[in-house]
């Protein structure tokens, strides 16, 4: 009885002791690392654990559905290219392929890379700078690794965008279109992931410039985070493939703020949708950007914002949230205006939040770009 019971105890602390280590990677944008980061939930903790030379700088980087495979924007590249690494391990990610942009796609560079999380786990990539007004749909191989472009498509004149999100089912793809002030709907071909355009929502405000989009897994709201005038919004989606804005509106700098002195940056749902986290930057790398969370109730709505918080520095081009996959309280936030990574945690009563822990990565300017929680 005694021994039965002291072997339970030993381990369920191993597996206390393992469930507290968790790891991310993060992407650069001038440099040609990917970083492997481990957070101790239990030390409170962060530790770089692994410098992977890679042939690419990822401004965006997007993690497959079953954690094999990796895919990044090749920041730098003469053409915009998509990369491909498949994951052993959140340290161990080997380079794969390249793929080049469609060449009816004049964009500048590569922005932003989205795996889709339903058979046939096709990979959305998008495009920023010049004449960007287009996407790219590409297909994988059965073990995951980018194989071709097999879709080349274009949103309107003066389109940029720099997020797309999938609705829960995967019937829809949301893009967030900075550049044309707008959101667009497709459809989602279920047999080989390409789109169909249904519809065009330009923002009732001008200068608004939607640069991300994330949906609620019950299917009724979008929300975008609006990075001309420093806002988070929510729309109504409705079956036929339309949005519609809705009036409430939260605000990501205080009153005595002016949005033309920052650029909006992220929003991203916690592990169990509770709270929608959004961060801000500063465009003067003397200034300071703001995290802020917002309440989610069951069916999506939007309710209230719990805090809109000072950051350790501007962000420089990040300052991008990401929420862990394991407790809605806590987010890694990346900067390159110095360079780090740290992870936040809400206050037990929802009024601010605080960082738990900081992890300098000195690689030149590049790091950081985005993280992904790989466990
Ligand atoms: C994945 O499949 C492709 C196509 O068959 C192959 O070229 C590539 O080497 C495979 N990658 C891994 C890691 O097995
Ligand atoms: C994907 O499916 C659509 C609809 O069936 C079809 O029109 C298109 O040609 C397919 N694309 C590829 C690359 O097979
Ligand atoms: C940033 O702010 C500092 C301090 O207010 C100011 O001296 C500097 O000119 C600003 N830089 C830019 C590029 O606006
Ligand atoms: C952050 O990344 C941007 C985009 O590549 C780059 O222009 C900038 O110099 C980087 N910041 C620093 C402080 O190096």
């Amino acid at each position: 009885m005694h021994s039965v019971r002291a072997l339970f105890t030993a381990a369920s602390f191993m597996a206390l002791a393992e469930a507290a280590k968790h790891q991310l990677i993060i992407g650069t944008f001038s440099t040609d690392f990917l970083y492997t980061a481990e957070y101790d939930d239990t030390a409170q903790t962060l530790e770089l654990v692994k410098k992977t030379p890679t042939n690419a700088a990822s401004s965006w980087i997007s993690l497959s559905h079953d954690r094999k495979n990796l895919y990044g924007t090749d920041w730098n590249a003469e053409k915009p290219s998509f990369v491909s690494y498949s994951v052993k391990d959140a340290s161990t990610i080997d380079y794969e392929v390249r793929l080049e942009g469609s060449s009816d796609c004049t964009g500048e560079k590569s922005i932003f890379v989205e795996a889709s999380p339903s058979p046939p786990y096709a990979v959305y990539g998008n495009y920023f700078y010049g004449n960007a007004k287009c996407g790219t749909v590409m297909s994988v191989h059965d073990n995951g690794t980018l194989d071709s472009i097999i879709q080349g498509y274009e949103y309107g004149d003066g389109s940029a965008v720099h997020g797309v999100s999938f609705s829960s089912d995967s019937q829809y793809l949301y893009s967030a279109d900075d550049g044309g002030n707008s959101l667009w709907v497709h459809k989602i071909n279920q047999d080989n992931g390409s789109l169909e355009y249904l519809s065009r929502m330009t923002w009732p405000q001008d200068g608004a410039d939607p640069r991300h989009v994330v949906s609620h897994p019950a299917g009724g709201y979008v929300y975008t985070v609006l990075e001309g005038t420093s806002q988070v919004a929510m729309c109504m989606t409705s079956e036929l493939g339309k949005l519609y804005p809705m009036q409430q509106i939260f605000s990501l700098i205080k009153d005595d703020d002016q949005a033309s002195d920052f650029w909006a940056d992220e929003v991203a749902l916690s592990a169990n949708n509770k709270y929608l986290w959004a961060s801000n930057r500063a465009h003067n790398s003397s200034r300071k950007g703001y995290i802020s969370a917002i309440e989610v109730n069951d069916d999506g709505a939007l309710v209230k914002q719990y805090f809109l918080t000072e950051t350790t520095n501007s962000g420089g081009y990040a300052n991008a949230v990401a929420p862990s996959p394991f407790d809605d309280g806590l987010v890694a936030i990346t900067d390159n205006s110095t360079g780090f990574l740290e992870v936040w945690k809400m206050d037990d009563d929802k009024a601010g939040a605080k960082v738990v822990a900081h992890l300098d990565i000195d690689d030149a300017g590049g790091c950081c770009a985005n993280a992904v929680w790989y466990s």
